[in-house]
């Protein structure tokens, strides 16, 4: 059965109605018309649909919408301010990070997560934050460099 819930996405409180069940990843595409979550896999495997969480990245396919509205809900849309890019954004766009562009916005937000925890995180420890997202077009060179690049900029 349908239920109103309320949900903040992106800063802004939303009342929705839904099917409890039905996952937040749906939620933010049908409900609110934010299209950076992607449907991949369905099944928490490929991590195009991640967003933040309070701040984590998590798969929006496998968590219902309903259990989402305790938490603030960040998705890429969410990243820029004033028009103005993110520094991941950014640095994404610099290094041509992106082939077919399908995974770039889960990447954009694991990489937000780490860089929030993380200031100065080593290869090893930016190759581990990206292992849920996978890149089929095989551009993980490029996305490292960029995870890289968005890192020193933040620390300017
Ligand atoms: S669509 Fe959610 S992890 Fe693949
Ligand atoms: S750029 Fe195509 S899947 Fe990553």
């Amino acid at each position: 059965m349908a239920e109103l819930i309320n949900i903040k996405v992106n800063g802004k409180n939303h009342r929705v109605t839904v099917d409890p069940e039905m996952p937040l990843l749906y939620l933010l595409r049908n409900n609110l018309q934010l299209n950076g979550p992607k449907y991949g896999c369905g099944i928490e495997r490929c991590g195009s649909c991640m967003v933040l969480l309070n701040g984590k990245a998590q798969p929006s396919c496998v968590i219902p919408g309903s259990a989402a509205a305790v938490y603030e809900v960040t998705t890429l849309e969410g990243l820029s301010k004033n028009n103005v890019l993110d520094p991941i954004q950014e640095a994404f766009i610099e290094e041509q990070a992106a082939q077919c562009g399908y995974c770039t916005s889960g990447m954009i937000i694991s990489a937000k997560a780490l860089l929030t925890e993380n200031k100065n995180p080593t290869d090893q420890e930016i190759r581990q934050a990206l292992q849920r997202n996978l890149c089929r077009c095989g551009t993980h060179t490029r996305i490292i460099s960029a995870v890289q690049k968005a890192a020193a900029k933040m620390n300017k």
